[in-house]
Formats: structure tokens, C-alpha cells, sequence
């Protein structure tokens, strides 16, 4: 066996990753064979082989004029919108309210990140976010999955995307939790594929131990390949979505609580337009602001991650001002499934994108795990945004940051998307809700609003009398 596994390793200068096998029990030896097959050395020759090509960005970048874009009815900033196909707020309303009433939505929630930055030992969606109750992220994206569900009167299939390094603490966690009122039936838990960090210097694969590789996650684009794959039961994801009669699958990332799952308007939006994907953006805060960008070439969307986007490109300005390339994604997204589909038969999809990381791993001599001080591997992720452009159609819907975007992503006492901020953010969101509903907030009040109470400053209003006083730490729920 070693022998035939040795040889295969060679062709490709990966024969290193026996160098321990005499040392191995017979289950690591087994361990390690199993993680070697699962792997493409082909591809990961080439892919290192390509590792410095520029990036298909700074092309992009060079070129890029504004995407056709709506804007969701809370947005003030008076700038036109640059469809090509005007829709009016209530028609895209009713349009949402119909996909959601003929039970064709869906809803996927990406949390397969590790939240280095936020330095949380657990799933990030296991930290608890909320003001008042202390909910966690989990929580605010189960209830309004919840809370739609009831409204519209279907059972919403809901798939969770983790990761090797999220999986088995999030099964536990929502288990315990109780799915938080959804069936367990109607909540898909995958996991997503992995690829190997590689040496920066060598392109070798690095091992994390004798008898195992140096595996990551492979992305968020690693969606495409999960949702296809088929179950012990030879069902996919993507089967049972068609199963029950699933034509749209809406996105997001498990780090903001303020998105509006499955809002009617931005579904409206998407089917009106004849849209494949849409995207919700933002108009960027500053040119260096930490959120990809959405650009439009050749009739095609594309976006341009930030640490792609040479800053001179992005402090480009129009004649009054305003920057060229503004349209900054929130990662919130809805795919026609059959988008999906399609794509999921096309192994070359989406592109891999390199990051250099700091990778500890075992020094072939001596054995021992070394945890380096600078970057010495390449990881390799696909991202799901890069099915732009082949999408017919695609839009994106403008949105604004305090009713629809607070991520947390940095760890307690940095300036923005920390804990501190998304907090103060909800408070804010829900105070605005509340006064707009006649209510009176008094300033400094955390206010928190259970989604199954009101998921929108539209219910707050049928809920609350006028003239109600806010003054104490308050937490609305059924
Ligand atoms: C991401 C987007 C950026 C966008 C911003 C909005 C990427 C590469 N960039 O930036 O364009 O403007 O969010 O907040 O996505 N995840 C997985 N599996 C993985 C990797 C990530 O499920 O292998 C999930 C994470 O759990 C998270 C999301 O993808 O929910 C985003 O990942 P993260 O690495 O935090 O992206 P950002 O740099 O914040």
C-alpha cells in the first residue's frame, strides 16, 4: 500500500508526507491515506505553479463602470438608480410577498469561517450578540427564518454550511437549542470541503502532525461543490431544495445580525429584473472601506475583493465627487437555484484565490510542530461572488447600514465591527423602529426586538401604541 501511495506522491514531489508513516499506528497510518486521497495534486501543482499571476482584478479594475442597481425604499441618499428596468418599491414588494406565499424561497446560511479576528473559541454564530437578552447569532438568523416561515405559511428549508472547524460544535449547539423552533426536518446541516495549505517557499503540502495534513476550509464558494454532493442516502442539498419546490435560495453569512432575511422587496427586485444572483450593497463608507466591490464590465457583474483593489482605483471620483466604484457588497444574496445547479456541474466554476497565511506545521526532521511567526503557507479558497458573472442579468440592490448591515467581525475594543459596535447598532435600529412607530425611546435605552415579535419596522407598528415609554432595558418578545 505504501509503495503504490509513495509513488503517486512522487510525481507530483509530495512523497514528503510519508515521511512518518513507519512511526504511525495502523488507524493514523489509515488516517493519513484517507486525507492523501481525498486530495488533487494536480490541481494544487498547477494552482502553486499560477500562485503569482496577477489577479484577473486589476483588469477588472481598470475597466469597471457602475452595476444596474435598485435601492431598497429605506435608502436616502438621493443618487439615481442605474437599472435598466425601473420597478417601483410596492411592485417589487407584492412580487416578494408572491415567491414567499407560493413557498419557492429558500434560505442558506454560510458559517464554516474560523472568526480569527474576533478571537472566539466557538462557532461565531454561537456568540451571543444581543443587547438585552444576549441572544446569539444563531439565534437572530433561526428566528427570522422562523418568523417568515409563519408569516407566509410554508415550512422553509433552511441549509447551514459549516465547516470541519465549526460542524460538530454547531450540530450540538442547535440540537441543544432546539433549532430554535424550526423543525429539525426543514434544517440542512453540511459541511464544507477542505483544501491543503501548501508551503510558500516549496509548494509542498504541509503536515499539522505526523499523521495528518494542514487542511483549511475551502471557502465559501466550497458551497457549490457541498450542496451538490450527495448524502449516505444519495440525496444532495440541491435534491431536496427541488423536492420541495425551491426555485430561490436566499444568502448570508452568519456574522451580521441586522440583515433582513428573505425581505419581499429584495426578492421583488430579483424576479422583476430577470435577475440569476442580486447582491445587496452599500454605498461605500470611505474608498478603502472593507467590503468587496461590485462592478459591472463588459455587461458582466464581477466583484473585486478589497484587498484586490489598488487603492489609487479605489479613490477614483466622479466629477461631484462620489467615488467611481461605490457599490460595496454586504455579502446578502439570492440565487435562482437552477443558477446553482448548472454551476455544480462545472468542476471549474469558480476560480481558487490565494492567501498567504501563518500555518503551523511539522518540521520533517524533528518532528515537532512549529507555529511560525510570518506568513509560510498559501491556503486556497473559492468565494461563492464569483459566480457573477455568469449570471444572466445580475442586479444589485443598494441598501442602508443601520437598517441592514452591522457585522462582527473584530474581537471586543476595536473601533468597528466589534461586539461593542453591532450592539450599539441593534439599540439604534430598534430605537429608530420604535420612534417611527410613535413610541418614545429615551436616549440610551437598550431596546432589543425579538425577530418573532417584529422582524420589520412595518409589525413594530401594528404592535405598539403610540405614546408607549421606553426607559428601561427592554426586550420585546412573544
Ligand atoms: C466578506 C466578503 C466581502 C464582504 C464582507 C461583508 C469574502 C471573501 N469577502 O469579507 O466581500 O464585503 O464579507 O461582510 O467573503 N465562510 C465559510 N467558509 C469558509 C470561509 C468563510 O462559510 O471557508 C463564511 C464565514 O463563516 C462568514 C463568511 O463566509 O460567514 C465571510 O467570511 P470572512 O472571511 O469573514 O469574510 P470577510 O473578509 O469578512
Amino acid at each position: 500500500m505504501k509503495d503504490i501511495i509513495l509513488n503517486n506522491l512522487k510525481q507530483y514531489g509530495q512523497e514528503h508526507l510519508l515521511t512518518f508513516w513507519d512511526s504511525l499506528s495502523h488507524s493514523e497510518q489509515q488516517e493519513l491515506i484517507d486525507q492523501i486521497q481525498s486530495i488533487d495534486f494536480a490541481l494544487i501543482a498547477n494552482l502553486y505553479q499560477h500562485r503569482n499571476t496577477p489577479a484577473e482584478s486589476l483588469t477588472l479594475a481598470d475597466q469597471a463602470s457602475d452595476p444596474p442597481s435598485y435601492k431598497f425604499s429605506t435608502v436616502t441618499d438621493p443618487t439615481p438608480c442605474q437599472s435598466q428596468k425601473p420597478i417601483a418599491v410596492q411592485e417589487a414588494v407584492t412580487a416578494g410577498e408572491e415567491m414567499l406565499r407560493q413557498g419557492k424561497v429558500g434560505v442558506i446560511l454560510v458559517a464554516g469561517g474560523q472568526g480569527t479576528r474576533l478571537g472566539f473559541p466557538h462557532p461565531k454564530g454561537m456568540y451571543p450578540i444581543a443587547p438585552v437578552s444576549e441572544a446569539t447569532l444563531f439565534q437572530f438568523h433561526f428566528e427570522k427564518v422562523l418568523a417568515t416561515s409563519q408569516q407566509y405559511g410554508y415550512q422553509i428549508p433552511y441549509c447551514i454550511m459549516t465547516s470541519p472547524a465549526t460542524h460538530h460544535e454547531t450540530v450540538d449547539f442547535l440540537e441543544q437549542k432546539n433549532y430554535f423552533g424550526l423543525r429539525k426536518e426543514d434544517v440542512f446541516i453540511f459541511c464544507q470541503g477542505t483544501m491543503p495549505a501548501v508551503s510558500l517557499e516549496t509548494g509542498q503540502v504541509l503536515l499539522n502532525s505526523k499523521n495528518s495534513i494542514a487542511l483549511s476550509p475551502d471557502g465559501h464558494g466550497g458551497m457549490l461543490a457541498a450542496i451538490a454532493r450527495k448524502n449516505g442516502n444519495g440525496i444532495s442539498v440541491l435534491d431536496c431544495l427541488r423536492q420541495r419546490g425551491i426555485e430561490y435560495l436566499f444568502y448570508n453569512q452568519v456574522d451580521n445580525p441586522l440583515v433582513r432575511i428573505c425581505s419581499p422587496e429584495f426578492l421583488g427586485y430579483h424576479l422583476l429584473s430577470g435577475s440569476e444572483l442580486t447582491s445587496q450593497v452599500i454605498r461605500k463608507r470611505f474608498p478603502t472601506d472593507k467590503v468587496g466591490n461590485i462592478v459591472e464590465v463588459n455587461g458582466r457583474l464581477y466583484m473585486i475583493e478589497y484587498s484586490d483593489l489598488p487603492e489609487e482605483v479605489a479613490r477614483k471620483t466622479n466629477s461631484d465627487g462620489s467615488l467611481k466604484i461605490w457599490a460595496g457588497s454586504i455579502a446578502v444574496h439570492i440565487f435562482n437555484t437552477t443558477l446553482l445547479e448548472q454551476n455544480s456541474k462545472i468542476t471549474t466554476a469558480l476560480p481558487f484565490h490565494i492567501a498567504r497565511k501563518k500555518v503551523p506545521f511539522v518540521d520533517l526532521q524533528s518532528g515537532e510542530q512549529i507555529k511560525p511567526d510570518k506568513e509560510n503557507a498559501i491556503k486556497f479558497e473559492r468565494f461563492i461572488f464569483d459566480l457573477l458573472p455568469s449570471a444572466k442579468n445580475a442586479v444589485v440592490v443598494e441598501v442602508d447600514p443601520p437598517n441592514h448591515y452591522a457585522p462582527l467581525k473584530n474581537a471586543t475594543g476595536s473601533s468597528s465591527d466589534s461586539p461593542e459596535t453591532v450592539k450599539r447598532d441593534l439599540i439604534a435600529m430598534y430605537a429608530d423602529w420604535l420612534n417611527k412607530a410613535g413610541a418614545v425611546v429615551v436616549a440610551d435605552t437598550p431596546i432589543e426586538i425579538s425577530p418573532l415579535f417584529a422582524d420589520s419596522p412595518e409589525k413594530i407598528k401594528q404592535k405598539i401604541e403610540k405614546g408607549t415609554v421606553f426607559n428601561k432595558p427592554t426586550y420585546l418578545k412573544n
